[in-house]
C-alpha cells in the first residue's frame, strides 16, 4: 500500500538533530532540529495512538490514521500569525510494526504561557496586565481561524499556547489533541494545567463537542494567566469572584462570559476577540515599556531575547571569522612582502 503521508514527508537529508527530547507531552516527546539551516521541532508520536493495524494483505487503514491524515491536510493549509505552522512529517520503522514512530515537523518557538507563569512566579515577578491581555487576544484570533476552518482544539491549555521571542502568541497542538479523547488525555499528560481546561460537557456519558469547548478553555487560561494560581474545580467560583484584584471589571465579565455552563451561553471566539479588543484600546496600555521590563526582569525573557539574537549571532560571528581570514591573509602577504625585501637588500 502506498505511503499515505507520503505528500507531507520532508527530505531526510536536509535534517540535524541540534537538541533531542527538550520537552515530553502526553504523546511523545519534542526535539529540537534544523530543517534547511532553519530551526523546526519534530515531535515524535507513536503511531500505536493511531490504532494502525496489520491485515494479511498489508496495512489497513484505520479510522483513525485516516482522520489524522486529514488531520495534517488541514494543518497544512493553516496559515495564521497565531497558530504554530505544521512543516511536515517523517516516519521511522517498519511501516507493518505497531512501534513505528511518526513525527510532525512544526516551527519552533522560545517559551510558552505555562512556562511564562511558572518561571515568573518563582521569581515573584508580577506579569504585567498589557502583556497578559496582548496574549490573549491573540489566543482569541488563532481560536477564530480554526473554528472558521472547523477545527476544535480541545486542549487549550498553557502548556499548548507558545511565544514567539517577541512575545506572539501562537496556539500549539491542533490536530494532535483531537487524536485522542481529551478524557484520555488527562490520565496521560504529565501537565498539572490540562485537566483543569475541560468544560462541564466534556465529563457527560456522551459528550458533545461544540466550538464552545475552547471558549471555556480560553476562559480557564485567562484566569491562569491573570491569578498565576492553578484554577482547582472547588476553588474556581472563589477565584473567579477575586479576579478583580488582577484586572478590570470588564475583563472579569469577558472571563466570567467563557466559563460559563451552558456552552450555548458562552461567546462565540469572534465575539470574544471583538470584546478583548475594545477592552484593551480602553486602556492606555505601555506595551514596550511593559516588554523591556519582561525581558530584563524575568529569565523566560532573558531566553527569549537571546533566542532572538541566536540568529542574528551565528551571522555576524561568521562574518567575523571571514573578516579574521583576509586579515590573516594580508598579514602573511605582508611579511612574506617584508621577508622578500629584507632578502633583496641583503643580497645587494
Ligand atoms: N513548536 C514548538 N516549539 C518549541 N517548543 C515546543 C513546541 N511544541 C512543543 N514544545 C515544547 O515541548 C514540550 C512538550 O510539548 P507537548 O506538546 O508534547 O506537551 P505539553 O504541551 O507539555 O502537554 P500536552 O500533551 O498537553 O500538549 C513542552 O514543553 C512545549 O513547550
Ligand atoms: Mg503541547
Amino acid at each position: 500500500m502506498s505511503d499515505p503521508l507520503s505528500k507531507y514527508k520532508v527530505d531526510e537529508n536536509n535534517i540535524r538533530y541540534i537538541k533531542k527530547d527538550i520537552g515530553k507531552g502526553a504523546y511523545g516527546s519534542v526535539s529540537l532540529i534544523s530543517m534547511n539551516e532553519t530551526i523546526c521541532i519534530e515531535k515524535s508520536l507513536h503511531t500505536f495512538l493511531l490504532g494502525i493495524h496489520d491485515e494479511e494483505d498489508g496495512v489497513e487503514e484505520s479510522i483513525q490514521w485516516k482522520k489524522f491524515r486529514q488531520e495534517c491536510d488541514l494543518l497544512c493549509q493553516m496559515h495564521h500569525p497565531n497558530i504554530v505552522q505544521f512543516i511536515g512529517v517523517r516516519y521511522k520503522g517498519d511501516s507493518h510494526n505497531s512501534k513505528q514512530i511518526l513525527s510532525l515537523i512544526m516551527e519552533y518557538l522560545p517559551s510558552s504561557v505555562e512556562e511564562c507563569i511558572t518561571e515568573c512566579k518563582d521569581e515573584g515577578y508580577k506579569i504585567p496586565l498589557s502583556i497578559i491581555l496582548s496574549i490573549l487576544k491573540d489566543v482569541s484570533c488563532g481560536l477564530i481561524h480554526l473554528h472558521l476552518n472547523k477545527v476544535i482544539h480541545r486542549d487549550l491549555s498553557a502548556s499548548n499556547v507558545l511565544l514567539t521571542s517577541g512575545l506572539q502568541a501562537k496556539i500549539a497542538d491542533l490536530g494532535v489533541s483531537k487524536l485522542l479523547n481529551p478524557l484520555e488525555l488527562v490520565t496521560m499528560t504529565q501537565v498539572p494545567g490540562t485537566p483543569y481546561i475541560l468544560p462541564p460537557e466534556a465529563y457527560e456519558l456522551n459528550p458533545s463537542y461544540t466550538f464552545q469547548y475552547d471558549i471555556y478553555s480560553f476562559g480557564v487560561l485567562s484566569v491562569y494567566f491573570l491569578t498565576q494560581k492553578l484554577p482547582y474545580p472547588p476553588d474556581f467560583a472563589n477565584i473567579i469572584q477575586s479576579l478583580t484584584q488582577y484586572c478590570s471589571l470588564s475583563m472579569k465579565t469577558i472571563v466570567e462570559s467563557c466559563v460559563r455552563r451552558r456552552p450555548t451561553d458562552r461567546p462565540s471566539s469572534i465575539k470574544l476577540s471583538t470584546e478583548l479588543t475594545h477592552h484593551i484600546h480602553k486602556y492606555k496600555f505601555n506595551f514596550c515599556r511593559d516588554k523591556i521590563s519582561f525581558f530584563s526582569n524575568t529569565s523566560v525573557g532573558m531566553k527569549m531575547m537571546v533566542s532572538l539574537l541566536a540568529v542574528p549571532i551565528s551571522a555576524i560571528s561568521i562574518m567575523c571569522i571571514c573578516c579574521l581570514f583576509v586579515l590573516l591573509f594580508f598579514i602573511v602577504f605582508l611579511l612574506l612582502f617584508f621577508i622578500a625585501d629584507v632578502i633583496t637588500i641583503l643580497h645587494m
